[in-house]
């Protein structure tokens, strides 16, 4: 419990000071006044999207103009925790046709980064993508070349690397305390019965 609070705190810190920057570094591409906002949208209302939306509600420069998921409960939950003030969408291309859209952060999974990344930067969107950015590296090294040529702004949510309970787990490892490792297994425990469609059967 002690540890999960302390890794709450880390990703929440960490997701604003990310927002923070992004915000910073978009303000050099589009001169910013003081009362202007981002207008963001939310690609992806599951766990992370629900989680990053809560986070970029707190900053005072950003408005979430838009939330997208093609899960009905999730969107509307999404829409809910926007009050309504959010316009909701089943179809990411739809947010990516509007011009008064700054940036997306996708947190759909992981098949869907690279795709949804490459049609964002060429809409001229910036881009906050979760984790992994992509499934290969060709996929990855295309979302490189994507954001050069276009010059957007794409930051990858990797802020576990950083996280003090996870750099721990890796000194532990490689200490040798725990022996050789010959097998891991690993679980997500998102979208789960009753709210999701579930884990595939063991
Ligand atoms: N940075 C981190 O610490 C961290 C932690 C957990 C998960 N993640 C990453 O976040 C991503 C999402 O993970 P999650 O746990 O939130 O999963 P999730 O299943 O809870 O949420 C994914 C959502 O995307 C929606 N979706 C799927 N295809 C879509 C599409 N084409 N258009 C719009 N919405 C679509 C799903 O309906 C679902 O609501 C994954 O890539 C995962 O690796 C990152």
């Amino acid at each position: 419990m002690f540890e999960e609070m302390n890794r709450r705190e880390f990703m929440q810190k960490t997701a604003l000071a990310t927002a923070a920057a992004s915000l910073t570094s978009a303000s050099y591409s589009r001169i910013f006044g003081a009362n202007d906002k981002l207008n963001i949208a939310i690609i992806g209302c599951g766990r992370m999207g629900r989680f990053n939306l809560g986070v970029q509600q707190k900053i005072r420069q950003v408005n979430v103009a838009a939330v997208c998921d093609v899960y009905e409960p999730n969107l509307q939950q999404a829409l809910k925790m926007t009050g309504g003030k959010a316009t909701g969408y089943r179809d990411f291309r739809k947010i990516l046709e509007r011009q008064d859209i700054d940036a997306v952060l996708i947190a759909t999974p992981d098949h869907w980064h690279a795709l949804m990344t490459t049609l964002a930067c060429e809409a001229n969107k910036d881009v906050f993508v979760e984790k992994p950015a992509s499934v290969t590296i060709s996929e990855g090294r295309r979302m490189v070349q994507v954001a050069r040529r276009t010059g957007r702004i794409v930051q990858v949510g990797t802020m576990q690397r950083s996280s003090p309970v996870f750099q721990n787990a890796v000194k532990i490892v490689q200490s040798g305390a725990l022996g050789d490792i010959s097998f891991v297994r690993t679980w997500i425990m998102g979208n789960e019965y009753p709210d999701g469609i579930g884990n595939p059967p063991d």
